[in-house]
């Protein structure tokens, strides 16, 4: 149709041509995209670290796009302009609303650019809830979050958004989510994330995320856990321990306050001074009572200035570090798989064995599965083939789930605070290490059933005979029997 204006002289306009057009609609759309991510971002329930890519990376792309075609195309307009001046034929576009021509053409642009709209709209709608969902989180970063992913999808909290507990509500943790998924996503591109990734140890407060669906009044009372062991001697035996432990409650509405859950900080507060950022090590702790009394414990070698120091307020997260993501130590994964019977236990030095299999060091999950494969048919060559292909089937399931090599994920780079024996845990500070200035007060931890009782312990006729006051330890390995108490010493890192 340009070459029907030939004797027309043009009213000159930037925006007069298809391409300025086309990039005002594109600015348009990806402005209305824009507004719309960031509405949804703002009044969604939960926010996700990933969509600010999206709303502030994809999206502006488009706008510089289109203001781009929209410049474009008026430069390009503004050539024809001045070689027409010249007396070349035009090739200018020009719209002129007197013309049928033009006024049909711009209908049929208009409703094209409503539904490029609409469509965008509904683009941004789809790219929200994509981006917020689990499969976003764990599978489109595929390489960096396979370890957090498939640990995961074995935790407690399968059925839980990512961001339910990694993105707190409220403006600031907002922003923080947003400038994180933008550095991760970037680091994901350019691989240079961390191997393996580190605990950020910057999770919102639980009141933020966990007590979002845990009531912290909640009155546990006593829990009973069974662990069953077995030792790396020639015939595997068995070692079990049953276990109520007093997780009690901190709230009296609900139940006596005290036990485990004491902790809660519903009356009384527990802070807490860690030497480096993964918090193993904590040589101050101070507790505040109900009436505002404070008692300070900390350890002999504690010298620094307190006021000088980040002081932590304990919270779920300082004892259950690993709700979703629990990296099964070699001994733990060989304990499960030989209690659930899945492999036998009867083969000769099992235990031991599978320990060393599956702490031994690969650079690739493919090696790793290899290895299982050949060590065990080594160890085993006499040995019922059916057994013995059972057990390696096992083996590779525990070590996918849980062995990350490309990664280095595993037991050995994650610490589970929850008990005593393979980390620190509780005698963090319940070590009696932790004493007031002047010694007179520590914090308890010389009583094996302050904790827990001890119900039973051992194997077969062993384990019906329940004491509910509570057993004294009876440490499987006598050699180490009445020896140090501090489990971490020889059981440390999951041994
Ligand atoms: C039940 C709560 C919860 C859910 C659900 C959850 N996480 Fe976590 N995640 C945590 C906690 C707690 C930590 C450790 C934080 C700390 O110690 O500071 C963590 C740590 C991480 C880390 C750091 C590496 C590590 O293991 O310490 C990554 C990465 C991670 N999570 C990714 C994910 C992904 C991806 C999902 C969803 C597939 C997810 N998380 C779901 C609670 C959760
Ligand atoms: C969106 C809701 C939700 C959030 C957020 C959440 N949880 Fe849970 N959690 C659950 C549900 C539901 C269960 C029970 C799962 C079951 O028994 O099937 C559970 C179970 C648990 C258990 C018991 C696990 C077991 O082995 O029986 C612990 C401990 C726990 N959550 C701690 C946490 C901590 C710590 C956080 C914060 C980092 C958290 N949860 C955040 C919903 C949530
Ligand atoms: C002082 C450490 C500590 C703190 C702090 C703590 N817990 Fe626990 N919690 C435990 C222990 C220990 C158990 C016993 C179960 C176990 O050993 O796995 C437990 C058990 C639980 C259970 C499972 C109860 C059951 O019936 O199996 C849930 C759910 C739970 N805690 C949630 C929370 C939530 C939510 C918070 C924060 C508001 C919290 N815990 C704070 C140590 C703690
Ligand atoms: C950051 C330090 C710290 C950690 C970690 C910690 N505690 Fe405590 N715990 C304390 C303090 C402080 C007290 C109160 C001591 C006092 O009476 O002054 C206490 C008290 C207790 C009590 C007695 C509560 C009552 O009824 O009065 C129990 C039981 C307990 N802790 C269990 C645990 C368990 C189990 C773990 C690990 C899952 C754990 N604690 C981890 C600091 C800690
Ligand atoms: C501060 C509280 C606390 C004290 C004190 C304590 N324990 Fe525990 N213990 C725990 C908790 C919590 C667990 C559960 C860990 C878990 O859920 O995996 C546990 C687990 C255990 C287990 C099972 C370990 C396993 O993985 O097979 C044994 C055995 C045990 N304790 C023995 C002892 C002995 C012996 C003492 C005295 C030297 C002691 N505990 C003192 C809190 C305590
Ligand atoms: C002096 C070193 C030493 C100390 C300290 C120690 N253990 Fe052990 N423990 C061993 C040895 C060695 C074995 C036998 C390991 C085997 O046969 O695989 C063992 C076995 C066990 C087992 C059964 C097998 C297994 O691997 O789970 C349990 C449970 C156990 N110890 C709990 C504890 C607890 C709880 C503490 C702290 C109260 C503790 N141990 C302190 C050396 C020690």
């Amino acid at each position: 149709m340009s070459n029907e204006i030939k004797n027309e002289k043009p009213r000159f306009s930037p925006f007069r041509n298809w391409i300025s057009l086309l990039g005002m609609v594109l600015s348009l759309g990806s402005l209305f995209s824009f507004a719309m991510l960031f509405t949804m971002d703002v009044f969604a329930k939960e926010s996700n670290p990933y969509l600010g890519v999206l709303t502030f990376v994809v999206a502006p792309s488009f706008l510089a796009l289109g203001v781009f075609m929209m410049i474009g195309g008026w430069l390009f307009s503004h050539r024809r302009l001045v070689k027409q001046a010249k007396g070349v034929s035009p090739l200018l576009l020009s719209i002129d609303f007197t013309r049928p021509d033009h006024r049909r053409n711009f209908v049929v642009f208009a409703m094209c650019a409503m539904v490029f709209l609409l469509v965008s709209a509904l683009g941004s709608y789809h790219s929200f809830h994509f981006a917020e969902s689990v499969a976003f989180c764990g599978q489109t970063c595929h390489v960096p979050m396979k370890p957090e992913y498939t640990t995961y999808l074995v935790s407690p909290h399968a059925r839980v958004g990512c961001t339910q507990c990694h993105v707190g509500p409220g403006a600031v943790s907002f922003v923080k989510a947003k400038l994180n998924g933008v550095t991760q996503l970037k680091n994901t591109l350019l691989s240079s994330f961390p191997r393996p990734i580190e605990t950020p140890h910057n999770l919102s407060p639980a009141q933020d995320t966990c007590e979002r669906c845990h009531w912290p009044k909640k009155y546990y009372g006593d829990v009973e856990r069974t662990f069953t062991r077995f030792l790396s001697d020639e015939t595997n035996t068995a070692y079990t321990a049953r276990l109520v432990l007093k997780v009690g409650g901190g709230d009296a509405t609900h139940g006596p306050v005290g036990g485990i859950h004491w902790h809660m900080n519903l009356g009384n507060k527990v802070e807490y001074i860690a030497t480096k950022t993964d918090r193993q090590v904590i040589p101050w702790v101070r507790f505040t009572n109900t009436k505002g009394e404070q008692t300070v414990y900390k350890t002999s070698d504690f010298k620094d200035d307190p006021a000088k120091s980040h002081v932590r307020t304990m919270d779920c997260m300082d004892c259950h570090n690993r709700p979703a993501h629990q990296f099964r130590s070699a001994s733990d994964s060989a304990d499960l798989a030989l209690s659930l019977k899945k492999i036998d236990s009867t083969l000769p030095f099992i235990k031991s064995n599978l320990v060393a299999i599956l702490s031994h060091t690969n650079a690739t999950e493919a090696e790793g599965l290899a290895y299982i494969d050949s060590s065990l048919k080594k160890a085993y060559p006499k040995a019922d083939a059916k057994l013995v292909a059972a057990a390696i089937m096992e083996t590779q399931g525990s070590f996918t789930n849980s062995i990350f090599p490309e990664m280095k994920a595993d037991w050995r780079r994650y610490p589970n605070n929850i008990g005593h024996k393979n980390w620190p845990g509780c005698f963090r500070c319940h070590d009696g290490k932790h004493k007031t200035e002047d010694g007179k007060k520590k914090i308890e931890a010389s009583d094996c059933n302050s904790c827990h009782l001890i119900l039973a312990q051992g194997a077969g006729e062993e384990l019906g005979k329940l004491n509910p006051k509570g057993l004294a330890f009876a440490h499987p390995d006598s050699a180490s029997e009445g020896k140090d108490p501090d489990c971490v010493t020889c059981h440390g890192a999951g041994e």
